[in-house]
C-alpha cells in the first residue's frame, strides 16, 4: 500500500514536472532560437591605392536587417586615414609601397569586425617595367608599363652609348587600366621597331616632372642561329620573397648558358587579378635586365580565389607582347626569336569550352597557328609552341589537348612543345602520328620554379611508352634551351645546380 502510493505520488511530480516545462519552453511568443551575432563584412580583404586616392567601403551584413554603427580604425594615420563614413584616403609616400590595415568593427560587439589589408604606392611610381620580344625580335622589342601619370616618355639608347645623353625618346600612349583592385593607374606599351639585331638597349621612363626610373636592358635577337634562353613556369609569386627561388634558378641558368631571355609557361603569379601579386615582379627587380615572354596559365586568371572566364586584358602587358592581330583569343601571340619561331597559345579559354564539340576555341586557334606557320614559311627553322596545360603527362594525356594538336605539330614539324601546370616534370620521346618517331615532336612538362630542390626523378624508358622520363611526384627546377643551326638541347636543372635530364633534338 504504502509503495501504491509511492508510486502515484511519483506520477503525480512526473506529470506536474512535464506541465511545468512545457510551460516554460513554450511561451505565448513561440520557440525563440539563440540571437545570432550581426557579423560585418568589407568585401575585400585587399586593396591597392595610389597616394592622396580615397576608397569608401560598402560594407554588408549578416544576422540584421539594419546596418549597424561600425567603428573604422587605421593601422596607421600616417599612412591611411579613415573618416567615420568609412572613406579611406591614401596619404603621401615617397619611399616606395606601404601597407596599412582598416579594420571595421560593430560598435556594441567589437569581436565581430571585418579587416583589409591596403597598399599604398607613391604617386610618381612606375610599375611592371618590363621588355619582351617583338614579332621579329632582331629589330622589335614591347616595352610595357604602367604609371599613374597620364603622360609618360619611355627613352632608349644602345648600351655602348655614354648614359641617356643620345637617347631616343617615344611618347607612350596610355590606355586606362581595368585592374580589379587599383583604379586610375595607366598602362603604357610601346613597339620599338627599328632594333639592330643582337644589340643590348638600355632603357627608362621619365615621368613630366622629370623623374625616371632605374635603368634597365634588354637585348634584341641575333641572325646567326646560335642563343640560349631560359625556361621557367609556375611561380605562382605573391611577395618579392616568394621569386626566390626562381630567381635562384635563373642565375644557375646563367652561369651555364648566355641567356638571351627568359620564356613563362604560365602560374607567373598565385592570382592574376591582384595587383600587388604583380608587383612583386617589380619589387624583385628580376625583370629588369633581361626580356621576357610570358604565357597565361590558370591562376593567370584568377580573381581573388575563384576560376572565371575573364577577359583577360588586364595581363596582356604581360603576356601577349607582340601584335597578336588575327588571334581569337587575345592573349595568343607569337613571335620569331633569331631562328626559332615561337607560337603562344593561351590553354585557358579551350579548357572552358571543354565540354563543347567541335571547342570552338581550339578551332579558332589552329587556324589561327596555321596562318602564323604559312604566313612565316623560311622565316625560322625551329617551331617552339608553349602554353601552360600540360599534353602529356607522362604516358598520360594532360589538360592541353593533346590528341587535338598532334595531328597539326606533325603536320608541320613543331620541334618542342612546352607545357607546365602539372608541376611534375615529364618529357615524351620523340613522337610522330602519337608513335615514337625518329623525327618529330618533343613534349615537355615543366617541374615548377617556386619552391627549392629539384629530385625524386623517375626515368621510364620502355618500349611502347609515350614518355622517356617523368616525375611522379611535384618537383622544383627549371630549365634552358641552347639553340644552334645544327640542335636544339633542353636542360633540365635542380635548385642544387645539378642536371637532371636533357634532350637533343636536331634540325630538320
Ligand atoms: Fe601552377
Amino acid at each position: 500500500m504504502k509503495k501504491n502510493r509511492l508510486k502515484l505520488f511519483a506520477v503525480i511530480i512526473l506529470i506536474a514536472s512535464v506541465l511545468a516545462s512545457c510551460a516554460t519552453s513554450a511561451p505565448s511568443g513561440g520557440y525563440a532560437p539563440p540571437k545570432k551575432n550581426i557579423t560585418v563584412s568589407l568585401g575585400t580583404s585587399s586593396l591597392t591605392l595610389i597616394s592622396g586616392q580615397s576608397h569608401t567601403f560598402s560594407p554588408t551584413f549578416k544576422n540584421t536587417d539594419t546596418a549597424p554603427d561600425l567603428v573604422w580604425t587605421s593601422s596607421d594615420q600616417s599612412i591611411l586615414s579613415v573618416s567615420p563614413d568609412g572613406t579611406i584616403t591614401a596619404e603621401n609616400t615617397t619611399d616606395g609601397n606601404i601597407t596599412a590595415t582598416i579594420t571595421a568593427a560593430i560598435a556594441d560587439n567589437p569581436n565581430m569586425k571585418s579587416v583589409c589589408t591596403v597598399t599604398v604606392f607613391p604617386e610618381e611610381k612606375t610599375h611592371f617595367l618590363t621588355a619582351g620580344p617583338g614579332q621579329d625580335a632582331s629589330r622589335q622589342t614591347v616595352i610595357s608599363w604602367h604609371n599613374p601619370q597620364g603622360t609618360c616618355t619611355l627613352e632608349y639608347t644602345e648600351a655602348s652609348g655614354s648614359e641617356f645623353t643620345h637617347s631616343i625618346a617615344v611618347e607612350g600612349e596610355p590606355t586606362a587600366s581595368d585592374w580589379a583592385d587599383l583604379s586610375s593607374i595607366y598602362r603604357y606599351n610601346v613597339t620599338l621597331t627599328d632594333l639592330v639585331p643582337g644589340s643590348e638597349y638600355r632603357y627608362r621612363v621619365v615621368t613630366p616632372d622629370g623623374k625616371a626610373t632605374e635603368t634597365q636592358s634588354f637585348r634584341t635577337a641575333g641572325t646567326d642561329g646560335t642563343f640560349s634562353f631560359a625556361w621557367m613556369s609556375d611561380i605562382h609569386a605573391s611577395t618579392a620573397a616568394s621569386l626566390q627561388n626562381f630567381q635562384t634558378l635563373l642565375k644557375m641558368a646563367g652561369e651555364k648558358a648566355d641567356l638571351s631571355f627568359c620564356l613563362f609557361t604560365g602560374d607567373m603569379v598565385n592570382q592574376g587579378k591582384r595587383y600587388t601579386y604583380w608587383e612583386s615582379w617589380t619589387d624583385s627587380k628580376v625583370l629588369s635586365d633581361m626580356s621576357y615572354a610570358f604565357v597565361i596559365g590558370n591562376h593567370e586568371y584568377y580573381p581573388n580565389n575563384s576560376l572565371e572566364t575573364a577577359t583577360p586584358s588586364y595581363y596582356l602587358d604581360f603576356a601577349a607582347r607582340a601584335d597578336n592581330h588575327g588571334s581569337s583569343i587575345a592573349s595568343d601571340y607569337w613571335f620569331l626569336y633569331n631562328n626559332v619561331l615561337f607560337i603562344c597559345l593561351d590553354s585557358m579559354a579551350p579548357d572552358y569550352a571543354r565540354k563543347q564539340s567541335p571547342n570552338p576555341y581550339l578551332e579558332s586557334q589552329a587556324r589561327w597557328f596555321e596562318e602564323v606557320i604559312n604566313n612565316n614559311a623560311d622565316r625560322y627553322e625551329y617551331i617552339i609552341v608553349c602554353q601552360h596545360f600540360a599534353h602529356l603527362d607522362g604516358d598520360d594525356e594532360g589538360t592541353g589537348f593533346y590528341s587535338f594538336w598532334y595531328p597539326y605539330f606533325d603536320k608541320y614539324g613543331v620541334d618542342l612543345a612546352l607545357t607546365s601546370d602539372s608541376h611534375k616534370y615529364s618529357r615524351s620521346k620523340t613522337l610522330y602520328n602519337d608513335q615514337v618517331s625518329e623525327t618529330g615532336t618533343v613534349y615537355l612538362t615543366s617541374p615548377m620554379s617556386e619552391g627549392k630542390e629539384l629530385d625524386e626523378i623517375i626515368s621510364i624508358d620502355q618500349p611502347g611508352r609515350r614518355s622517356a622520363f617523368f616525375t611522379d611526384k611535384k618537383v622544383k627546377g627549371g630549365a634552358y634551351i641552347e639553340v644552334t643551326p645544327q640542335s636544339l638541347t633542353v636542360h633540365v636543372i635542380g635548385k642544387d645546380g645539378i642536371e637532371y635530364d636533357s634532350v637533343t633534338i636536331p634540325a630538320k
